[in-house]
């Protein structure tokens, strides 16, 4: 047994106005207001986020971004800061995911940049990291992997990396159906669980949730979460849906 606490994350992604994750954000704080052995998140879109963090604030289900830019202000049209973030009750930001990486050009390097920014402004970062399906195939998921962590966590002590998040979602997984089997993500956890110890040490290793993403729905959950490796999800779909997101959260595994 671990005394790593679940962390199960909704990631919103580019659906709902403000209105709309307003509602759906309402009715999972009623859902979920009972759970207390589990921290839940949901990241709506930017413009939804002070909206949303009026209507859930008393409740338990906390607030994230899914991305931030590093500077602090400036001429950089579009892009949202740290301090922008943390003004509209966010607690957590999502870094680096694959549809980032693949769609907008982000890479370690970047990565590296807004994990640095959001510690700085005392925001939590989520890690997302994950293999692609050739990568898989040509058996690199670990060296993939491990450049990943290395490069994206370059630089940072372990009192730094302290309460950070990291998720494992494989490229192959998301938005397809296709979830990884419970033993595949587990093998995968424990790879990065060992790397952490390396890198940061045991205690760091020990302590730093580690959450499965890919397809992860009200079916698959238990099974995942019954992994020693696997501390909680990041879900993209199925957190669409308070009803099907509250019953993730409420898994029985
Ligand atoms: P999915 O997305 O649950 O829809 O596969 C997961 C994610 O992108 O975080």
């Amino acid at each position: 047994m671990n005394n790593r606490k679940p962390f199960i994350a909704g990631n919103w992604k580019m659906y709902k106005t403000a209105a709309e994750s307003v509602e759906t954000a309402k009715k999972l704080a009623c859902l979920v207001s009972g759970v207390i052995n589990v921290d839940v998140m949901i990241a709506p879109p930017f413009t939804a986020l002070s909206h949303v963090y009026e209507a859930i604030k008393e409740s338990s289900v906390m607030l994230g971004a899914q991305n931030l830019f590093w500077e602090k202000e400036g001429a950089y049209t579009g892009e949202i800061s740290p301090g922008m973030i943390v003004s509209s009750g966010c607690r957590y930001v999502i870094i680096g995911h694959s549809e980032r990486r693949q769609y907008f050009g982000e890479t370690d390097q970047t990565v590296n940049k807004k994990i640095r920014s959001a510690l700085n402004n005392g925001l939590v970062p989520v890690i997302c990291i994950g293999e692609t399906e050739n990568e898989r195939d040509a058996a690199d998921t670990f060296n993939i992997l491990d450049k990943q962590i290395k490069m994206g966590l370059e630089g940072f002590s372990p009192y730094d990396l302290e309460q950070m998040i990291l998720a494992y979602e494989p490229v192959w997984a998301i938005g397809t159906g296709k979830t990884a089997t419970s033993d595949q993500a587990q093998e995968v956890h424990r790879f990065l669980r060992n790397l952490i110890e390396t890198l940061l040490g045991k205690k760091i290793a020990g302590s730093t949730r580690i959450l499965y993403g890919g397809s992860v729905k009200p079916e698959n959950i238990g099974e995942l979460m019954s992994m020693p490796d696997i501390d909680g999800a990041l879900v993209g779909g199925a957190s669409l849906d308070a009803e099907k997101f509250a019953s993730i959260i409420n898994f029985k595994s």
